[in-house]
Parts: C-alpha cells; sequence; structure tokens
C-alpha cells in the first residue's frame, strides 16, 4: 500500500516543487485546491472539477456534520463514495467555520460549544470530535482542531489563542492516533508576531505531524501584512513537510505565498466569484455582468482551452448571468478553476526550471494590460 509521503522535486530561491503520495493519488505540489464544503464544488461535476487540473479537494467538517452529519456520510461508504470523488481530500476541522459561520458560541478549554447556522441547533466540537468526524468523513488529510482569534486582537488575545490552539493540537494527535495512509496537519497560529509564530512552530514540530498549514492569515490583515509573516514563518517549519496556507487567495495572493515557499493552498474565490460573475484571467479580473460584454463576440480568454473559452463568446456569458441562468455558474466557474489551475502548473514548471523570477514578472507583466 501506499503511504502518506512527500518529496521536494526542485527548489527555486524558497518556492518549491514537489509531490504528496497518498493511497488515493498523487497530489502535485504546489497545489491549489478547490473548496467542497458540502461534498460539493458548486456548480461542478467532480470530474469536471478533475479535469481543470485539481489533485485534491477541500471538505469541511462543521458543514458536514450539522448536515447530513458524519455519522450518515460514514454509513453510505464515506465521503469520497458520497460525492464521487476517489481522489485525496483535505478535511478543515471545524473550528475556524465555527467561528465565522456560528451562532451563539462558547469557548472553553475542553473546545466550543455552538448553535447551527441552519436550524439553531446545539452542537459541541473538541479536538477529540473534530478528528472522529474526519475519520469517519474518511479524509485524507486531517487538520489539527484549532482557533483563529478575530481581528482585531490584542497580543495578549493572539498568545493565549495561540496556546490553546497548540493544547488543542496535542490533543488531537493523540485522538488521531496511528492511521497508515492518512496524514495529519499542525496549524500554526500566532498572528503577525514573529515571537509566536516562532513558538507555535516549535510546539507543532515538537509534537511531530505529516505537514504543517500556515492559519489565522487572510483574515483581513490585508497582502502586506500576510506577506510579511510569510516571508520569515515558512523558514521555521521542516522543509521535507509539506506547508499549507488556509483560505488563500487571490491569484496574486497565491504567487506571492508560492514564492515564499508554501506548497498548497485552498479558497473558494474562483469557485464563489464563478457565480457572482466575477472572471479571473491572464489579464487581470472582469465582472461578466457589466453591459460592455453584450454584444462582445470574443471569448473571455482566445488562449485559455478551458469550455467557457472554447465554446461560448462573452455575449453569451453575459446574457445568461444577467438571465440568472444556472449554465453561468457552471462555465463561470469552470474558467475561474482552469485559470487557477494554470498559475499552479505554470509555477510548477517554472519551479523545475530554475526560472520562477522570470514567470513571476511575465504573471505580473500580463496583469497590467488594463481594458481586457
Ligand atoms: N481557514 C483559514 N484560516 C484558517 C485557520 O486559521 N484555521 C483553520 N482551521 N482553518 C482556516
Ligand atoms: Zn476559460
Amino acid at each position: 500500500m501506499v503511504k502518506f509521503d512527500f518529496q521536494v522535486q526542485a527548489t527555486d530561491g524558497m518556492a518549491r516543487k514537489g509531490v504528496i503520495s497518498t493511497p488515493r493519488g498523487d497530489v502535485r505540489t504546489p497545489a491549489f485546491m478547490p473548496v467542497g464544503t458540502a461534498a460539493t464544488v458548486k456548480a461542478m461535476l467532480p470530474e469536471n472539477v478533475r479535469a481543470t487540473g485539481a489533485d485534491i479537494l477541500l471538505g469541511n467538517t462543521y458543514h458536514l456534520m450539522l448536515r447530513p452529519t458524519a455519522e450518515r456520510i460514514d454509513r453510505l461508504g464515506g465521503l469520497h463514495k458520497f460525492m464521487n470523488w476517489d481522489r485525496p481530500i483535505l478535511t478543515d476541522s471545524g473550528g475556524f467555520q465555527v467561528m465565522s459561520l456560528a451562532g451563539l458560541r462558547k469557548l472553553t478549554e475542553a473546545g466550543v460549544t455552538f448553535k447551527s447556522h441552519i436550524d439553531g441547533s446545539k452542537h459541541e466540537l473538541t479536538p477529540e470530535r473534530s478528528m472522529e468526524i474526519q475519520r469517519l468523513l474518511g479524509s485524507d488529510i486531517v487538520m489539527c482542531f484549532d482557533e483563529c482569534p478575530a481581528l482585531p486582537a490584542t497580543d495578549k488575545q493572539v498568545a493565549d489563542s495561540m496556546r490553546l490552539s497548540m493544547r488543542w493540537a496535542a490533543r488531537s494527535k493523540e485522538a488521531f492516533g496511528d492511521r497508515p495512509g492518512h496524514a495529519l496537519f499542525g496549524i500554526m497560529q500566532g498572528g503577525v508576531t514573529p515571537e509566536l509564530r516562532e513558538e507555535s512552530a516549535k510546539a507543532l514540530t515538537e509534537i511531530g505531524f505529516d505537514g504543517y498549514a500556515v492559519g489565522g492569515l487572510a483574515v483581513g490583515e490585508g497582502q502586506e501584512a500576510m506577506f510579511g509573516v510569510l516571508d520569515y514563518a515558512p523558514g521555521f517549519l521542516p522543509h521535507d513537510k509539506p506547508r499549507y496556507l488556509m483560505g488563500v487567495g487571490k491569484p496574486d495572493d497565491i504567487v506571492g505565498a508560492v514564492k515564499r515557499g508554501i506548497d498548497m493552498m485552498d479558497c473558494v474565490l474562483p469557485s464563489r466569484s464563478g457565480r457572482t460573475g466575477q472572471v479571473f484571467t491572464r489579464h487581470g479580473q472582469l465582472n461578466i455582468k457589466n453591459a460592455r460584454h453584450q454584444d462582445d463576440p470574443r471569448p473571455i480568454d482566445d488562449e485559455c482551452t478551458c469550455p467557457a473559452c472554447r465554446n461560448y463568446s462573452r455575449a453569451y456569458l453575459h446574457h445568461v448571468f444577467r438571465s440568472q441562468e444556472i449554465i453561468s455558474s457552471m462555465l463561470l466557474t469552470w474558467h475561474n478553476l482552469h485559470y487557477f489551475q494554470q498559475i499552479m502548473d505554470g509555477m510548477r514548471q517554472a519551479i523545475a526550471q530554475g526560472m520562477f523570477t522570470e514567470w513571476e514578472a511575465s504573471f505580473h507583466k500580463g496583469r497590467e494590460a488594463g481594458d481586457i
């Protein structure tokens, strides 16, 4: 049986190209993970998500425990079978989503109790329960149960929260146990304070994980502050394990993160934006809703090979968006996911060739064009 493994195949500056091996297949890194929160990447069939170039999806403990419940998914054969995706799945652990989505919450040393955003029912998540849910789902990469303080927060709040997350990381590891073929990732916290980030990294590496996430970023601190943390934080983590930046981001965030040593990322941006008419291209962003597209026979991007660009005009995409036709979400999501995966592919090739700096310059140059 294939074990969980990670190999760095090439480096260029801090950027790394590699591969994560799992019993469900390989993940080429740097990797972008489309978000499949409720056991679906919205508006996409799994085989079409795969066709965009995705090797791995992200699922959410918080949403799935509430509906349809982890126990039901387990009875039905696990999340892979349930949603018809047989490749790797990483699941987030729930704490972060409780803080952003749930109603009335209560945080203690034990964990967090909260009210469901769906029906107001009461639930509890602890490190032990999060590990159990992620096991019932059949997740390939399980995330530690952590807490991410809401901004603005004082230094003391950030430090206390980080130390709580580190105690929860130790309990997560204990509860996860020994599960060959499955991986457990720790999550570094500590806000934008180098000393706290270092303390967090030390606590996690002492416990020992299969991979390490950088959490607590992209929560409103801005790109400059985020890159500031990424200038040093990946260096606190082991070179031979994958590094995952949670919840990032826009195309230029992703490129900047990879440049600083990040191997994996996830974000709802390409899929969510697809449903709101926001389109990402090599030349920047456009909104298909804009009236200037209504007579435009050109595709979104004449070099893009996705179905939206090969078979449809901007005029058509504008029309179906304005008419609230379901195909609008399908086509724009497909294009956005395809474009994000093209960025990852371009970076992997550039790192292998020692050309990351040149690739990055052409990425930024393409976006200067202005009117697209
Ligand atoms: N998603 C985005 N940021 C975070 C974080 O800090 N922790 C967890 N668990 N998920 C996240
Ligand atoms: Zn396209």
